[in-house]
């Protein structure tokens, strides 16, 4: 069997373990000949493929990036899988002498990955996102490494922040789920975390910076880039609008900032941490996921369970239907807020 494996969507440090892992097992153990295609499905498009053996593999799992490159180039035209579409997919891959595909990617790459295998061309997919939103696996790779560099950020804007007892608005990705910041705020004792699911009052905010103030202490304010006010879900950043007239994210801790300074008299500063959450080496808890997600899923293929995702339940990692993975967004459940919400103010 010829395996073509292809990264879509934005990088996850981790990425490279997974080829790896899928490579080593997929060519070594199952005989399989596996090409991976440069930039996602552009390489698709193109026939723009690399052979991908042990050789090739080789030393990487360390590395941050992806080997292949990623895009967010739709396999469809206007991303809808027409009759005309999915034809033309089965075309190239019978010209690219491709039997399956192995699809390492998020929410957008699991959605393709099941319309692909509703039309019965056989699919794997491999879960990855910095932001931890995929349904189906309790983690996925790059999240912890991402939540390793914003806590380290937290820390160093805590001293700066308690030197001039000012408070410092932190920013990290996090486009529908604030787990990032969930995990990065609790890990670096944040006095507040703003997350996109739970929203909050500029007012609210303030009385709880200004709590902080009273008892002593300079505030770190973690907040998610899909965080919007209560009551301003349409306020526009920096990032301006995009082709469809809706908010861009990124630079909401600058909205933010100057109003918290304004009502609280406390002088305010706003980091947007922005990519390098996504860049440099993977931990090694992402070095190992992605290693295992990337083998099951090379198993997968050889027992030709497709429409499968291999996520991770527990220290488990298992398959489960793509369908389970991309029905509903994995956001912050209350609970995990409320446990949060104990040091806030
Ligand atoms: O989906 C992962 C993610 O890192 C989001 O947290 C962020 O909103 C988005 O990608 C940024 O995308 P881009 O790299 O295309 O700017």
């Amino acid at each position: 069997m010829r395996i073509g494996v292809l990264c879509s969507g934005g990088d996850s440090p981790g990425m490279n373990a997974a080829i790896r892992g899928a490579v080593l097992r997929g060519v070594e153990v199952h005989g399989f000949e596996m090409v991976g295609f440069m930039d996602g499905w552009r390489g698709f498009h193109d026939g723009d493929t690399v052979p991908l053996d042990r050789l090739a593999v080789r030393g990487i799992s360390p590395l941050g990036g992806v080997m292949l490159g990623t895009s967010r180039v739709p396999p469809f035209p206007d991303g809808v899988a027409t009759p005309e579409a999915l034809a033309a997919v089965r075309a190239r891959m019978t010209e690219l002498g491709i039997d399956a595909f192995l699809l390492i990617g998020g929410n957008g790459t699991q959605t393709v990955a099941q319309m692909l295998d509703d039309a019965g061309i056989p699919v794997v997919g491999v879960p990855k996102t910095i932001d931890n939103d995929l349904g189906g696996t309790d983690y996925t790779f790059g999240f912890d490494t991402a939540v390793s560099v914003a806590a380290e950020a937290i820390d160093r804007l805590r001293t700066t922040g308690e030197s001039h007892r000012r408070c410092m608005v932190l920013e990290v990705m996090g486009r529908d789920a604030g787990w990032i910041a969930l995990h990065a705020g609790m890990a670096g004792g944040a006095q507040l975390i703003l997350l996109p699911e739970f929203p909050e009052s500029v007012e609210q905010i303030c009385e709880w910076v200004l709590s902080v103030r009273d008892r002593g202490r300079s505030s770190l304010v973690v907040v998610a880039e899909g965080f919007r006010p209560a009551g301003e879900a349409d306020v526009v950043t920096r990032a301006g609008l995009d082709g469809f007239g809706r908010p861009r994210l990124g630079g909401v801790a600058e909205v933010l900032a100057p109003r918290i300074e304004e009502r609280t008299g406390i002088e305010t500063r706003a980091t947007v941490l922005g990519h390098v959450q996504r860049g440099g080496s993977p931990t090694a808890f992402d070095r190992v996921l992605a290693t295992r997600t990337g083998i099951a899923a090379a198993d997968a293929a050889n027992d030709g369970a497709w429409g499968t995702m291999a996520g991770l339940h527990g220290d488990r990692v298992e398959l489960v239907p793509l369908e389970e993975a991309v029905g509903a967004l994995k956001t912050v459940p209350a609970a995990r807020y409320e446990e949060a919400r104990l040091s806030f103010g």
